[in-house]
């Protein structure tokens, strides 16, 4: 367990050090994205996690283009992540879903891009029909996104959602191994075999939903109401979800709390100058265990890849 005070950072595979705290925009619609991430950056934040799939890249590319035109931080500050989606697995399509996201990001390069699931779905098609989904071939995919990392264009890869069994598979083959493994952490769902398998293999985990995602309708989350994370709040004088995140930080991941709320924004990052005392921190081993995304959409008894969640999963669940 880390209890330095600061942990702005941590180091990659590839040397590069990503901060420690992004800003989560799944879920943040256009139209309140633009003034989030603004804010964000303002505060402090360094790290945008992004995704085409989530529909607001254009949005935020505005908001970037505007925050560097005034100065407010150089490129070369941020760190900015990406994913391809499941519809442009094919290799030769990877490139082009890059240069759609660069060109509405209205950026050269990534920090980091991620295979954003280990789903593939048919070229084109639109949301989560069963019969959208086809049957992945990732190592054609990865060679895709090694090719991305040689140009240049992204400066990282990685994956999310890949199962200790699946980022196992990718690493027998990979030429460039994946530098970080994007999936659901927080107290709720600690994974910490899982944690301990991805940093075994030198590839850094991010904890996305780090909060359990509130307000999400398909999503049953009490993380901020867990009744240790309240105790630990309490006896510390910090919010739940600061608690939450500090942990995170604490445990050796990275967190991307969402929020499109001015003063939630800042108050999430007040995670930096101080720390969660080991007699807490033991606590939260307490705390009843449970994955929130099961990623039910992405299977189908029949069709597609996988028939069941224990098989997209390997059992992780
Ligand atoms: P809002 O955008 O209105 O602030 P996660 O990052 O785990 O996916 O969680 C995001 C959800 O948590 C959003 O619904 C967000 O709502 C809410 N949220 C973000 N920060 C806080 C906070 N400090 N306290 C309570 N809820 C928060």
């Amino acid at each position: 367990m880390a209890t330095a005070a600061a942990i702005r950072f941590f180091e990659l595979n590839t040397g590069a050090k990503i901060p420690s705290f992004g800003f989560g925009t799944w879920q943040s619609a256009p139209g309140v994205v633009a003034d989030a991430v603004t804010t964000a950056v303002k505060a402090g934040y360094r790290h945008i996690d992004c995704a085409s799939a989530y529909g607001n890249e254009k949005e935020i590319g505005d908001a970037l283009k505007k925050l560097f035109a005034e100065s407010v931080v150089k490129r070369e500050d941020l760190w900015i992540t990406s994913k391809l989606w499941c519809t442009n697995h094919a290799p030769e399509d990877v490139p082009k879903a890059l240069d759609q996201t660069l060109q509405d990001l209205q950026l050269d390069y990534l920090d980091l891009y991620l295979i954003h699931w280990p789903v593939s779905m048919k070229k084109d098609s639109v949301g989560f029909k069963p019969e959208n989904l086809s049957q992945p071939n990732i190592p054609n995919t990865w060679k895709a996104m090694e090719g991305l990392y040689d140009s240049g264009k992204a400066r990282a890869i990685g994956v999310s959602n890949f199962s200790s069994k699946k980022l196992g598979d990718l690493l027998e083959v990979a030429r460039v191994p994946p530098a970080v493994n994007q999936v659901e952490c927080h107290p709720s769902w600690q994974q910490q075999k899982f944690h301990a398998f991805c940093k075994s293999k030198g590839v850094h985990l991010t904890g996305y939903s780090p909060l359990g995602s509130p307000g999400t309708g398909f999503i049953k989350s009490d993380v901020l109401k867990n009744p240790i994370i309240i105790m630990v709040a309490e006896k510390i004088g910090k919010t739940p979800a600061q608690v939450a995140l500090r942990w995170g930080l604490q445990m050796g991941h990275s967190v991307i709390p969402k929020s499109t709320n001015e003063a939630r924004i800042k108050e999430n990052l007040d995670v930096f100058d101080w720390s969660i005392p080991e007699d807490l921190f033991v606590k939260f081993t307490e705390i009843q265990q449970g994955r929130l995304i099961k990623g039910t959409a992405f299977v189908h008894e029949t069709l597609g890849g996988y028939k069941t969640v224990e098989e997209l999963w390997d059992g992780e669940l």
